[in-house]
């Protein structure tokens, strides 16, 4: 299994270009099959994660081309709607063909994608909201058997702001006749791509960023040449190494707006940041002081896939905090590996408590899941000393070729 090796306590210094967001392009990916037209997407990374929902489209007979950071998607001779299980379970967010298989061939079955390292991951509110549409889900031998001759545009009401299940909902709905109303919808950034994906493609959707999206079904969908929104917990997570390493970093492409809930919570005495026309600059200097309390929440709330990161900020700060995992019931696994770097760390049930001393010793680790692997990293960049981290392939779901981001601004990383 690969592994980084990380020589800690350089500062960083340079320019990052952040890139496309991978929870923006899965769900758009999945949407793909809703038109028989080709449709080229832009700024799609090079992650595990989009190499998986390939395969899944591919066997579900679409056609993939790769140029570089650019893929051209064509639907046109889709022939499967089956997504097995050998397929579902390398990815959960095979989830969302649920609703854009059922779209396009009004047909589906789909091996229940199963839970993952942070949680059970139930796909109830997905379900409740597909048969709100009149689809009829039969669930039988880890498969989901989906019968949508009946569709009908309806009123969904979430149980839960989830995400999955908004795109999942919204994914059904845009080729189903009359009007679906989606109350208590997610109102994450990644949404708000999708509808306007979704428009370009000829659907009409209203109301993503809000907990009300209203669609109204159509016959058919066009093509498009969309460009995909920039990652926001990347750049959360870039942020997070410059206030813990000091430093001077650029990053090209970030949208302060979709990162406030995290900006309020850096320590402003050592770190300073400021956006100049599409570019944010931090400017990282002496000791983070870190007092805050930190409670993950839906969209605009502060994000669970930059919790674990927080966390690693905090053990090499000064001062304690107080961090409660909300959304997920499994993911303080960096935590214990934090521990063995010397971070002072007290979790009960869903809150941990972090008294920061200020610096943390290099270690061997492990990458547990994907967003504790970033921090794993993160904690290697600040700590004295050489940090090994194991079972990389985590970090690979999600970060486009991390070590050579994070080589280009000064850190001693490498993988082996
Ligand atoms: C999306 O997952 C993201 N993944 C996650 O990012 C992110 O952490 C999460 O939203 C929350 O922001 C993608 O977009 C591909 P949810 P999703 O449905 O849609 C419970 C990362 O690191 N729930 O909003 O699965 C669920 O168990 C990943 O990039 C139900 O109970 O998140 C969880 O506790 C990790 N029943 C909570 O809701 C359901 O039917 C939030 O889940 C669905 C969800």
């Amino acid at each position: 299994m690969s592994k980084y090796i990380i020589e800690g306590g350089h500062p960083l210094f340079g320019t990052v270009d952040v890139q496309g967001a991978k929870n923006a392009v899965l769900p758009i990916f999945a949407a793909c099959v809703l038109t028989k037209s080709d449709v080229v997407i832009r700024r799609v990374p090079d992650l595990a994660d989009v190499v998986s929902m390939e395969n899944i489209l591919k066997n579900l007979g679409v056609k993939v081309k790769k140029e570089g950071n650019v893929r051209v998607l064509s639907a046109k001779d889709m022939d499967s709607d089956n997504i097995p299980n050998e397929l579902a379970k390398e990815l959960r967010s095979s989830v969302f063909l649920l609703g854009s298989v059922i779209g396009r061939m009004k047909s589906s079955q789909v091996a229940y994608p199963g839970g993952c390292d942070i949680g059970l991951r139930p796909i109830d509110i997905h379900i409740k909201g597909l048969r709100d549409l009149g689809v009829v889900i039969e669930e039988r031998a880890g498969y989901l058997f989906c019968d949508g001759s009946n569709m009908r545009g309806g009123e969904v009401v979430l149980d839960y702001p989830s995400v999955g299940a908004t795109e999942n909902v919204m994914l059904a709905a845009v080729l189903t006749e009359g009007e679906t109303v989606v109350r208590n919808a997610a109102r994450e950034p990644e949404i708000v791509d999708l509808q306007n994906f979704l428009v370009s493609l000829g659907a009409w959707v209203k109301g993503a960023g809000t907990s009300e999206i209203h669609i109204r079904g159509v016959k058919e969908l066009c093509g498009a040449d969309y460009n995909v929104m920039p990652d926001r917990i990347c750049l959360g997570t870039w942020l997070l190494a410059a206030a813990s390493c000091g430093g001077e970093v650029a990053l090209k492409g970030g949208r302060k707006a979709e990162i406030y809930s995290l900006l309020c919570k850096l320590d402003k005495s050592s770190c300073h940041i400021q956006e100049d026309n599409g570019i944010i600059i931090i400017r990282a200097t002496g000791e983070p002081v870190c007092s805050e309390r930190i409670s993950t929440r839906p969209y605009p709330g502060f994000p669970t896939d930059l919790q674990a990161q927080y966390c690693a900020y905090a053990s090499a700060a000064r001062g304690t905090c107080v961090v409660t995992e909300n959304i997920f019931e499994n993911r303080f696994r960096h935590v214990p590996e934090l521990i063995k770097m010397g971070a002072d760390i007290t979790v009960r049930d869903r809150v941990a408590v972090i008294k920061g001393a200020g610096f943390l010793s290099g270690a061997e680790v492990t990458a547990r899941d994907l967003r504790g692997g970033a921090a794993l990293v993160i904690a290697g960049l600040v700590a004295r000393g050489t940090t090994v981290i194991d079972d990389i392939r985590h970090i690979d779901r999600g970060y486009e070729a991390m070590e050579k981001t994070l080589s280009n601004i000064g850190a001693k990383i490498e993988r082996i």
